[in-house]
C-alpha cells in the first residue's frame, strides 16, 4: 500500500514540467504555455523556460469595455521566418516572426497586423519594395490567413481579434471581397458601433453576445465605405521601428494623432527595430518593452495601451511580451502591477501580489552560472532535485517490496 502511495507521488511528479526560468534542455521539458530558450544577446545561454503566452485577460477579469484589456499583438504576423513564398519564389525580405499566425492566436496572441496588397489578381499579404509587391516579397494569398483567423473565432466563442491592416489594396471592394470569401463578414464589429469621440467601447461581453468579435482598422480612410475602420480615427500609436526604441521617449507616428489624444480610446504600443534581428529580439522584449511600457503610458497622458507589438513575440529572455501584457492587463483591469495578482470582484487596485514574482532575473543569474565551473543543484531546478528523490525512494520501496 505504501509502495503504491510512493509510485503515485512519483508519477505526480515526474508528470509536473518546469517552471519558468527553470533550466531545461527542451520545450517539451516546460509547463505549458512556455519553450525552452537561450538569450544570448543578454548575455543568458542557459536554455529556460520562457513564457510564449499571455494570461488571456478576459478570463481574469471580466466584462470590462473593450478598451479596458491590453492584447498581445504581433509585427508583420504574417512573416514568418523560414517560409517559402506561396509563388513557389524564394523570399527575399525581412521576416518578423516563427510561427503561423494560427499557432499565434492559439497562444493567446489577438491583434494582427497584416499588410495587404493587389497581386496576381487577388489579395495577398507581402512586403513592399519600392510600394510594390513582387514574387519574392509575397508570402502567401490573405485569405489562407483569414480563413486561420475564421476558424480560430469558431472554435472560440468568447475570443475577439483585432486586425490592422497596412493597406495597399486599390481593386474595387478588393477587402471586402476577400473577407467575405473567408467567411469573416459575420464576425466584424459595425464601424457605427465604435465610439468617434474617445469613449468607452462596448464591453467584451456585449461584443461576444452580438458575436461581434472581429475588429479590423486599415489605414486607408476611404475603406469605412466597405465597413473597415479608417485607423487614425480611433487608434494613437507612438513610433514604430529604431526611432521608437530610444529609451525614455515615446513619440507618436505620423499618420496617428498625440498618444495623448483622448479622443480616441485604443492605444497601440509599437516595440520592434526596422530591420528584424532574430537574435537580439530577445532582449528587446524584455527589460527594454517593460521601461518602454512605463514611457507610453506617460505619453498617452496616463493611458496603458491597449494593444503591444512586437517582433518574435515568443522570444525574451524569461517573461517577454507576455508579461508586459499581463502588466498593462494588471494595471488597465484592477489597478495592480499585474492581472495575475488581481483578485476576483475585489475593488480596484485591491492585489494578490505573491512573496515571489515571476520571472526571475536574467542578468542575476547569468553572473552566477558563468562563474559555476559544474552543474550544481540550484540550475537544476527543483522538479529534477524531487525526480531524483522520488527515483531513490522507489528503488528503496521496490527492494523492500521483492
Ligand atoms: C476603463 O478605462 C477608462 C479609460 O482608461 C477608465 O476611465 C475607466 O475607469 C475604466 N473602466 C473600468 C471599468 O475599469
Ligand atoms: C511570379 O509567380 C507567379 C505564380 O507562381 C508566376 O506565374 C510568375 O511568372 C512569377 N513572376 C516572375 C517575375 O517570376
Ligand atoms: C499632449 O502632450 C503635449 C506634449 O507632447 C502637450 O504639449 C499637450 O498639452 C498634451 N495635451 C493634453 C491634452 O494633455
Ligand atoms: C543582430 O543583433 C546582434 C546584436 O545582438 C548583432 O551582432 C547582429 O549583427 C544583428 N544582426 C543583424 C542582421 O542586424
Ligand atoms: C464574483 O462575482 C460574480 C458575479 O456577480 C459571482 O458569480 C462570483 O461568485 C463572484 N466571485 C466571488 C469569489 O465572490
Amino acid at each position: 500500500m505504501i509502495q503504491i502511495l510512493f509510485i503515485a507521488i512519483c508519477l505526480f511528479f515526474h508528470s509536473s514540467a518546469l517552471k519558468i526560468g527553470e533550466t531545461c534542455s527542451k520545450d517539451s521539458d516546460c509547463d505549458t504555455g512556455l519553450r525552452c530558450e537561450t538569450c544570448a544577446a543578454n548575455g543568458n545561454t542557459r536554455a529556460r523556460c520562457t513564457r510564449i503566452q499571455p494570461i488571456i485577460p478576459t478570463s481574469k477579469v471580466k466584462n470590462l469595455p473593450f478598451n479596458n484589456y491590453s492584447w498581445l499583438t504581433t509585427h508583420n504576423s504574417f512573416a514568418r521566418a523560414g517560409d517559402k513564398s506561396s509563388t513557389g519564389s524564394f523570399l527575399l525580405t525581412s521576416m518578423n516572426q516563427q510561427d503561423t499566425v494560427a499557432s499565434q492566436l492559439n497562444n493567446g496572441v489577438r491583434g494582427l497586423m497584416l499588410d495587404m496588397y493587389d497581386f496576381l489578381n487577388d489579395i495577398w499579404l507581402c512586403h513592399s519594395y519600392n510600394g510594390k509587391c513582387y514574387n519574392y516579397t509575397a508570402f502567401q494569398p490573405a485569405i489562407n490567413v483569414l480563413k486561420d483567423i475564421q476558424t480560430f473565432l469558431e472554435a472560440n466563442p468568447s475570443e475577439i481579434v483585432t486586425i490592422f491592416i497596412e493597406d495597399y489594396v486599390t481593386s474595387s471592394q478588393g477587402l471586402s471581397k476577400v473577407f467575405s470569401a473567408a467567411g469573416l463578414n459575420k464576425y466584424l464589429f459595425p464601424v457605427s458601433r465604435m465610439p468617434k469621440d474617445g469613449g468607452d467601447w462596448p464591453t467584451v461581453d456585449d461584443m461576444v453576445q452580438k458575436n461581434q468579435r472581429l475588429l479590423v482598422f486599415t489605414s486607408k480612410r476611404n475603406k469605412e465605405s466597405e465597413g473597415f475602420a479608417y485607423e487614425w480615427s480611433y487608434v494613437v500609436e507612438n513610433q514604430y521601428g529604431n526611432g521608437g526604441m530610444n529609451s525614455g521617449s515615446c513619440p507618436n507616428r505620423a499618420e496617428s494623432s498625440p498618444l495623448n489624444t483622448t479622443t480616441r480610446s485604443l492605444v497601440l504600443q509599437n516595440y520592434f527595430p526596422d530591420n528584424p534581428n532574430a537574435t537580439k529580439v530577445c532582449a528587446d522584449n524584455s527589460a527594454p518593452l517593460a521601461s518602454m511600457l512605463e514611457t507610453c503610458y506617460e505619453a498617452a497622458g496616463k493611458r496603458w495601451p491597449n494593444f503591444i507589438a512586437v517582433d518574435y513575440y515568443q522570444r525574451s529572455d524569461g517573461g517577454g511580451a507576455p508579461e508586459v501584457v499581463d502588466q498593462a492587463n494588471g494595471h488597465l483591469t484592477c489597478g495592480c502591477d499585474n492581472i495575475a495578482y488581481c483578485k476576483e470582484n475585489a475593488t480596484f487596485g485591491t492585489c494578490d501580489v505573491p512573496p515571489i514574482s515571476p520571472p526571475p532575473p536574467a542578468a542575476g543569474d547569468t553572473s552566477t552560472t558563468s562563474t559555476q565551473s559544474s552543474p550544481n543543484f540550484a540550475s537544476l531546478g527543483r522538479p529534477v532535485l524531487l525526480q531524483w528523490l522520488c527515483g531513490i525512494i522507489l528503488a528503496l520501496a521496490l527492494s523492500f517490496w521483492l
